[in-house]
């Protein structure tokens, strides 16, 4: 199988572009043309206009945002159609809208809307009309800094872990923080309304949120030595305790760029923590709960990647993702805004 993709490859050239997320199995990040976070990959396929095939092996929103940013001609296929983010399912256009309502009722009108990158079109979209923007774990100071700058709240979807660490890394205290409930429509906050600096979704991602503090204490004892570093998905408390926190490039270059025998607990995906691992036989590297997986990055096979690439010689574009043209009209403007602060 690798053969044969590597021959259809071959075959298509520069027709073909194979996006990997950082997340994804060794043997497909081996046959990606590009490998990234999600900043990184949103950016290639926003700037490459030669391939009218960008195959992303990642999941659903990363697909979709490919095809938001990508122009009319270049078709955006997901291999494994089910590949989705948990996280970003847990908010709506439909939500969205009410929860502007009733916060804007509460707090006033001086509201941006941030949308975490990992999460559907129509959020982005939703974002988009109400003139904010889009984020990723990669520019989360600088674009959260540009919410401040614009508006004196933020609605921070859809991940309340992000919201809260980015701002309290800016130095909002944790008192000026709300949480909103879009099940029983509830916003709670402990300050005066007027007080109220970030609002956030309470959406998170399993895979970092379910990190314990029980996990943190142990890595410390059993590694005193070590650095512990995490993705910002994680709890604030779990962050409060580590060493450094960041996406997906962070952990990556952190580990990169340190001197040999050092040692490192990281706290992100197994894929990732595991290639680190075996590129770096000189350094001491160990995840920091084995059962960090995202089943649904590992989703992507050889198998579903080589019948997309042999789908798309025969014209058959089942696996193709696409964002009808008013959502992506919409949401390429929060999408735009954020790429310009990058
Ligand atoms: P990065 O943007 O840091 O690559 O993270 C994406 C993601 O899905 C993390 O769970
Ligand atoms: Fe979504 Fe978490 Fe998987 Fe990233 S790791 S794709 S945020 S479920």
């Amino acid at each position: 199988m690798i053969n044969r993709i590597k021959e259809i490859k071959k075959q298509l050239g520069d027709d073909l572009l194979i996006l990997a997320h950082h997340y994804q199995r060794d043997e497909i990040v081996e046959l990606a043309d590009a490998v990234g976070d999600s900043l990184k990959l949103a950016q290639i396929a926003e700037e490459n206009k030669k391939a009218k095939y960008i195959v992303f092996c990642g999941v659903h929103f990363m697909a979709e945002t490919a095809d938001i940013l990508s122009e009319d001609y270049q078709r955006v296929f997901l291999p494994e159609r089910t590949s989705g983010c948990p996280m970003a399912d847990m908010a709506d256009r439909k939500s969205a809208e009410k929860a502007w309502d009733i916060i804007t009722k509460e707090l006033g009108e001086s509201i941006v809307p941030i949308t975490y990158i990992n999460s559907k079109a129509e959020v982005k979209a939703f974002c988009g009309v109400h003139d904010g923007t889009t984020v990723t774990s990669g520019n989360a100071e600088k674009v959260v800094k540009w919410g401040f700058s614009v508006k004196d709240k933020i609605l921070f979807l859809p991940d309340q872990n992000l919201g809260k660490n980015t701002a309290a890394a800016l130095g909002v205290d944790e008192k000026y923080m709300a949480l909103y409930d879009q099940h029983t429509e509830k916003l709670t906050y402990v300050c005066k309304p007027e007080e109220v600096k970030m609002i956030l979704w309470n959406g998170y991602c399993h895979v970092h949120h379910n990190i314990t503090e029980e996990k943190v204490r142990e890595a410390r004892n059993e590694n005193p030595d070590a650095r512990i570093i995490v993705h910002p998905e994680c709890k604030h408390e779990i962050v409060k305790m580590c060493d450094g926190s960041g996406s997906t490039t962070y952990l990556i270059k952190a580990v990169e760029n340190s001197d040999k025998n050092t040692k490192w607990v990281i706290g992100t995906e197994y894929n990732l923590v595991q290639r680190l691992k075996e590129k770096f036989t000189d350094r001491e590297i160990k995840i920091l709960d084995e059962e960090s997986i995202c089943t649904n990055m590992n989703k992507t096979t050889l198998e579903n990647l080589c019948e997309t690439l042999e789908d798309i010689l025969k014209g058959d574009y089942s696996k193709q993702i696409t964002v009808d043209r008013q959502t992506a009209e919409e949401a390429v403007k929060a999408l735009d805004t954020m790429l310009s602060l990058s």
